[in-house]
């Protein structure tokens, strides 16, 4: 089968890794285009990765013609690369948040979905092989009903302040946008569709605009009811998630080098699985390209980037209205 024709928009941070985990999947997909919008950063890629370098995205896009592209620019842009591709019938991997606003998200789903092209939210966590785990061991039943999640995720962040995460006209929001929304997703990977949200925001950094710490209490469909907290602010870095179900608990340390660990009713001590799969990179990269291959439904739709926007929306509501209750179902 011909190899998969793989262009890469945005190649700062997390475009870095987009490239890393194609440039791992040589037997797959070629690197035929980098581009951003600082020439030099997509020719330092492209000398490293190969393909060509571009200011201009729709430049490359017409000139390359990727089967399928990452798109990793600040969230101000996903709309106008998407609906670009969209237009040309180009298979996505588009980075999280999905966009700045609901309404936003839905306009890219729309084009996307009109064109019949095939789109892919990088919701990275859904391959990491804990979260996997996880899924399995809830799956089977081993924790019995899932009652409760727990979820942080504590860092300082050296780039709150200085960069286009704290513009809200860039990012759509703070932290709460941008790295609680992969709360939102585990959460929902795990327990199903948000039924109800309650959020609270607030502000430590003098100098920004947006929300530096964000904790929502989210209930699903089911009643499993998640806690899930996350702030810039914070000295020690934690990532953590801990499922409690009326059989036994699971907890992952993304710190920890080893996978999920978990404990049943009646056991003495924890079991320990084994990280035995690559990086969630490499395994989300495989999944899109497999899914352009094959015409197969992503394991993360639109439709899922959609929901994860509506609870964001939700949850902005609920702190602008200092914490009163959402229902979305
Ligand atoms: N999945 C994850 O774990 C994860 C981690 C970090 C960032 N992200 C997301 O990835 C996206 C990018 O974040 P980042 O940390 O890589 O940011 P970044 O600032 O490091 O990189 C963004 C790049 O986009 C380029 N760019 C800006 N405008 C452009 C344009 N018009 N055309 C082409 N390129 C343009 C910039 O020059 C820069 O190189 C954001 O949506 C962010 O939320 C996801």
């Amino acid at each position: 089968m011909a190899k998969i024709r793989v262009a890469v928009v945005g190649a700062g941070g997390i475009g870095g890794a987009h490239l890393k985990a194609y440039s791992e999947l040589p037997n797959v997909c070629e690197l035929v285009g980098v581009a951003d919008v600082n020439l030099p950063t997509a020719q330092a890629r492209v000398a490293q990765a190969g393909g060509q370098a571009f200011a201009d995205f729709v430049e490359m896009l017409d000139t390359v013609k990727p089967d399928a592209v990452s798109v990793c620019t600040p969230p101000n842009l996903h709309g106008a690369v998407v609906e670009a591709a969209a237009t040309r019938k180009i298979a996505v991997l588009c980075e999280k948040p999905p966009a700045r606003t609901l309404a936003e998200a839905e306009a890219l789903v729309n084009a996307m979905t009109q064109q019949g092209a095939l789109l892919q939210f990088a919701f990275c966590h859904r391959f990491h092989r804990s979260i996997t785990q996880a899924q399995a061991l809830i799956k089977d039943g081993k924790l019995g009903k899932v009652v409760q999640i727990y979820n942080r995720f504590g860092f300082r962040f050296s780039r709150a302040g200085n960069s286009w995460f704290t513009e809200p006209e860039v990012a759509g929001g703070g932290i709460l946008i941008d790295t609680l929304v992969h709360s939102i997703d585990i959460f929902r990977a795990l327990a199903g569709e948000v039924a109800g949200v309650t959020a609270s925001i607030s502000t430590a950094l003098p100098t920004i605009q947006v929300e530096d710490s964000a904790s929502i209490l989210v209930t699903s469909e089911n009643g499993t009811i998640g806690a899930l907290t996350c702030s810039w602010v914070t000295p020690v870095s934690e990532a953590e998630v801990r499922v409690y179900g009326t059989e036994g608990e699971a907890v992952i340390d993304y710190g920890q080098p080893d996978g999920l660990r978990y404990r049943l009713a009646g056991d003495e001590s924890w079991t320990q699985l084994p990280f035995d799969q690559p990086d969630r990179f490499h395994l989300q990269a495989q999944h899109f390209l497999a899914c352009v291959a094959t015409g197969a439904t992503p394991a993360v739709t639109g439709q899922d980037g959609l929901a994860v926007m509506r609870v964001i929306d939700a949850a902005y509501r609920s702190a602008h209205a200092n914490g009163q209750p959402v229902r979305l179902a």
